[in-house]
């Protein structure tokens, strides 16, 4: 597979055209145009309401939602960019649970009500840096992953966490399909997990989560290229060696399992030096950790970067 399927084809080909164009503006000056499209874009998610600002929240612009829900990467539903926001409705959402075990004193399974209520919900404006080099602003909703780890109590046992998406083969795409073995696997390593910046999301743009963006619960970890912020997530475990990730296994050359956003160290096949943002059309310059170095570098000092990538 591998070369075709990986995320990593450059923006440049697969970006469309009216999102580097900012569809937005574009339609403004064309009156029953710009009507068809504001009707068009209205989602039916439920409103979240008493949701707290935080002060890790970039003052960025924020990008359009209906550009943020119908440019996606969900392999399961689809390899292009626009097929998730069709095909991930097929998913249901509710019922929903998350098995949380391994290595911790009070392994549980939470329902997704008790997720929502775990920590006060917090809006989250972070910037989302694909591996791919196409980069979005997102105001995501959730709270701390570290308040859900302190309550199952991690065993000095717990180096790493592992997380894993829901996985049902009559709505989802064949591996042989998606180019990837599924179910979708990610992982963090236990301060990682614990930073105060990776959050449990349970939505987005004051409202829960569509689909295609990872309903009901997904990871955001802005520090990493995106492929690490898994969505659906239904088991988290607690493990003593690094756990297997997708595009790690898919590709192991060209994705590793830290996959910290770094301008310094290329992807095998392009320059992770600069990025689009999606609705802009000239390439800006990508941060180191993507602009959140001065809250996570330590968690790397003495790591040669190169070599964890
Ligand atoms: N999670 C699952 N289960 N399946 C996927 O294909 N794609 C990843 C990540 N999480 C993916 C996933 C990739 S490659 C990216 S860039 C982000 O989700 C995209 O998140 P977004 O569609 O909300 O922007």
């Amino acid at each position: 597979m591998l070369i075709r399927r990986s995320p990593g084809i450059p923006p440049s080909e697969v970006t469309p055209k009216h999102l580097y164009l900012n569809r937005r503006s574009f339609l403004a000056g064309l009156p029953l145009a710009g009507a068809a499209f504001a009707a068009g874009s209205a989602r039916a998610g439920t409103k979240l309401n008493g949701i707290a600002k935080s002060p890790f929240s970039t003052t960025e612009k924020v990008t359009p939602s209906n550009d943020v829900t119908h440019y996606n990467n969900y392999y399961e539903f689809g390899t292009g960019k626009e097929q998730p926001a069709g095909l991930a409705q097929k998913l249901k959402t509710s019922p929903w649970t998350v098995k949380v075990e391994g290595a911790v004193n009070k392994p549980q399974v939470f329902d997704i009500d008790a997720i929502m209520k775990m920590a006060p919900l917090e809006e989250r404006i972070y910037r989302h840096r694909c591996v791919e080099r196409w980069s979005i602003v997102v105001p995501w909703i959730g709270f701390p992953l570290n308040e859900l780890i302190k309550k199952v109590e991690p065993t000095a046992k717990a180096k790493f966490v592992a997380f894993q998406t829901v996985f049902d083969p009559g709505i989802m795409l064949s591996e042989r399909a998606a180019g990837i073995q599924l179910p979708y696997v990610e992982g963090l390593r236990m301060d990682e997990a614990m930073h105060p910046l990776a959050i449990l999301c349970v939505g987005m743009y004051g409202e829960d989560l569509p689909k295609q963006d990872g309903a009901p619960v997904r990871l955001v970890v802005p520090w990493k290229y995106g492929f690490k912020s898994i969505k659906s997530i239904v088991k988290i475990k607690f493990v003593e060696k690094q756990p297997p990730t997708t595009w790690n296994i898919t590709n192991a050359h060209e994705y590793g399992f830290y996959s910290n956003v770094n301008p310094e160290v290329d992807h095998p096949r392009w320059s992770q030096a600069s990025e689009r943002r999606l609705g802009e059309f000239f390439m800006r310059k990508t941060l180191m950790f993507n602009g959140y170095g001065d809250q996570v570098a330590q968690l790397y000092s003495g790591m040669d970067l190169r070599k964890y990538y």
